[in-house]
């Protein structure tokens, strides 16, 4: 949500600024902007849409001439005023020395607005943003300090931000300040950067500083230097960057998100290997730290596709432990009574570890002295910070926003979580078990095979295409993969996807039903197939187009059938996920939408 970058150093910052926001680009696409702090004077450049606009604007503007080597750059997702030029960042002060760029949400920004207009103070944008740049300008002018100035401001702001700000008469120096949205410090030889993420710096530095909340660095060609909210200065651990340059490249395919389907298979196998072998599950670099016997019930929260992650781990782990678990939308779970204590396990699982409504839930459960866990793809994310125990998910960057190959690896971490925590409260028998682990082993290959049938599924979104809504019905360990079809067949195609319990059909949505309404439905093995078959039959009657997935083909009552291999029901949500994305992919590109960067979403959402 939003990236930010800053460069300070030797090198034309145009081109440093510009590199480093391509690779957020996955954080926001709305507007972008840079500024440039150029023979003491500050410079801005805006460009609403995406940063090939911005582009365009530095070329018409020769900005790439200016010699200036100090700036910061950022990307916008509009959350106070549209995406338009006078709300892009980077915000200027009124006398034109400060600028700043922000992520994250000012709380009181209203109030900030209305006391700075009462001076006299001009605003320009509808952003909350606005309000801090005056503020910190207001300060700068009693204490000529842009150190101080920052310092003195951020005590009257509320709300979540990471703030990166340069003073014209200061030019040596960028300062940068945390609190619930993520910043790092990349490192380099006579030169430093500071970025939202640590795709901005690949290729640039090999090191880096994870500023954490309530921190400010003075960034400066030679040097970082950390401090407290009270100027103390911080010793910082400086870590490696481990993730390689070419993370970010598409690797021959159209589009990073059937890169990342395609990865899915290499992505699970690993995760296997890691935390089974010989019929044991081994932690690996995972770490586990709950008491068992003290666990009466397991909370989780997450949103959207990770979400439905959940969703499955419920059906399964209640099978599997025989303890409640409870499924909460972490938006939602703040405003309830949650009657969770210190015999609760509450889990969080968010891919990118910076999603504010589930860090904020995990927030609320550790003070009310739950047992904490966090499955996540970032381990060097703001939500590790909550847990007592952090799991993994080792599925690569992903920079598709539409999330797959992290749903996969969320999956993936439920089951042999599950799996050991059946062992650990002695739930299953050693048969049972072997026999499970078989299965999950055997998944990978299978994936494998419904990604080599993948033009058939294309075929069938030419025709997809063609509906302006479809609706998506399962049963059983499958209606969370029906509400995962619908969310990426809708964000990434437009197309009104909805997803129902297949049951429920008949008491209501059964009323949208006609030729031009598609019914998907999910089928697995097991007590759930014949009654599937038959709101199939129902939906026929009603005139719908019927595609079936699943196992082998059972009856004709589909106009259309993609065929999965066989497995268990309590596994199959791993190999139904695949069609499904594909199908979205696959009608979204039909479509030609901007399929690895949909209208108004982000990857990372730090907003509540
Ligand atoms: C959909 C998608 C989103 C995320 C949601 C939570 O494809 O990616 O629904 O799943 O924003 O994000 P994380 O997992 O980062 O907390």
């Amino acid at each position: 949500m939003c990236g930010i970058v800053g460069y300070i150093g030797n090198n034309a910052v145009t081109e440093e600024l510009l590199n480093g926001l391509k690779n957020l680009e996955y954080r926001g696409y709305d507007s972008a902007g840079i500024a440039l702090n150029d023979n003491q004077k500050i410079v801005v450049f805006k460009a609403s849409g995406k940063l090939t606009n911005l582009n365009a604007v530095l070329s018409e503007k020769k900005a790439q001439s200016c010699s200036s080597t100090v700036g910061i750059g950022h990307i916008r997702w509009a959350t106070h005023g549209k995406p338009s030029i006078e709300n892009a960042h980077p915000h200027l002060s009124n006398d034109g020395n400060l600028v700043l760029v922000h992520n994250g949400i000012i709380e009181n920004y209203k109030e900030l607005r209305q006391q700075l207009t009462n001076k006299g103070v001009v605003f320009h944008s509808q952003t909350d943003t606005e309000a801090a740049v005056h503020l910190f300008a207001e300060e700068y002018k009693k204490c000529g300090s842009l150190e101080q100035a920052v310092r003195k401001a951020l005590s009257q702001i509320k709300g979540a931000f990471a703030f990166v700000i340069m003073h014209h008469a200061e030019p040596d120096k960028i300062i940068a300040v945390r609190k619930n949205a993520p910043l790092i410090i990349g490192c380099g030889n006579n030169e430093n950067y500071v970025a939202s993420d640590i795709p901005a710096l690949l290729g640039k530095v090999k090191h880096i500083i994870h500023l954490d909340d309530d921190e400010m660095a003075v960034i400066k060609k030679d040097n970082v230097t950390v401090k407290d909210v009270l100027g103390n200065i911080i010793q910082k651990k400086i870590e490696k960057i481990s993730l390689q340059p070419d993370v970010i490249s598409k690797n021959g395919y159209a589009h990073f998100m059937l890169k990342e389907i395609c990865e899915q298979p290499a992505i699970l196998r690993n995760v296997l290997q890691k935390h089974i072998q010989n019929n044991e599950i081994f932690l690996d670099d995972a770490k586990i730290v709950v008491h068992w016997e003290k666990v009466r019930k397991v909370v989780i929260v997450a949103c959207g596709t990770s979400l439905h992650a959940a969703m499955v781990a419920k059906k399964v782990w209640e099978e599997w432990l025989k303890i409640p678990v409870i499924i909460e939308v972490a938006s939602e779970f703040i405003y309830q009574n949650n009657l969770i204590d210190e015999n609760s396990l509450v889990i969080g699982v968010s891919q990118s570890g910076e999603t504010a409504d589930t860090i904020t839930a995990l927030k609320q459960a550790k003070i009310c002295k739950a047992q904490i866990m966090v499955l996540t793809n970032r381990i060097d994310s703001s939500i590790v910070r909550y847990a007592d125990s952090v799991v993994p998910l080792n599925a690569g960057v992903e920079i598709s926003v539409a999330a797959t190959k992290s749903y996969m690896a969320q999956l993936a971490a439920f089951y042999w979580i599950g799996l050991f925590m059946t062992q650990k409260i002695n739930k299953i028998s050693c048969l049972a078990f072997s026999e499970k682990l078989q299965t999950l082993r055997e998944i990978p290959e299978k994936i494998e095979e419904i990604l080599s049938h993948r033009q058939y599924i294309e075929s069938l979104a030419q025709k997809l295409k063609t509906y302006a809504a479809v609706v998506f019905m399962a049963r059983g360990f499958n209606l969370p993969t029906a509400y995962e079809a619908a969310l990426k067949l809708k964000e990434i195609s437009y197309i009104n996807a909805n997803a129902y319990p297949a049951g429920e059909l008949k008491h209501g949505p059964i009323a949208l039903l006609d030729e031009q309404m598609p019914v998907i439905a999910l089928f697995e093995e097991g007590e759930t197939k014949p009654k599937l078959l038959s709101n199939c039959e129902e939906a026929k009657a009603r005139y719908a187009p019927v595609i079936g997935i699943g196992g082998k083909r059972c009856s004709d009552v589909f106009d259309a059938y993609i065929e999965t291999p066989d497995t268990d029901a309590c596994f199959s949500p791993l190999l139904l996920c695949v069609p499904i994305q594909l199908l979205a992919y696959y009608t979204a590109k039909a479509l030609h939408r901007e399929i690895d960067q949909p209208r108004n979403l982000a990857k990372s959402v730090t907003v509540e």
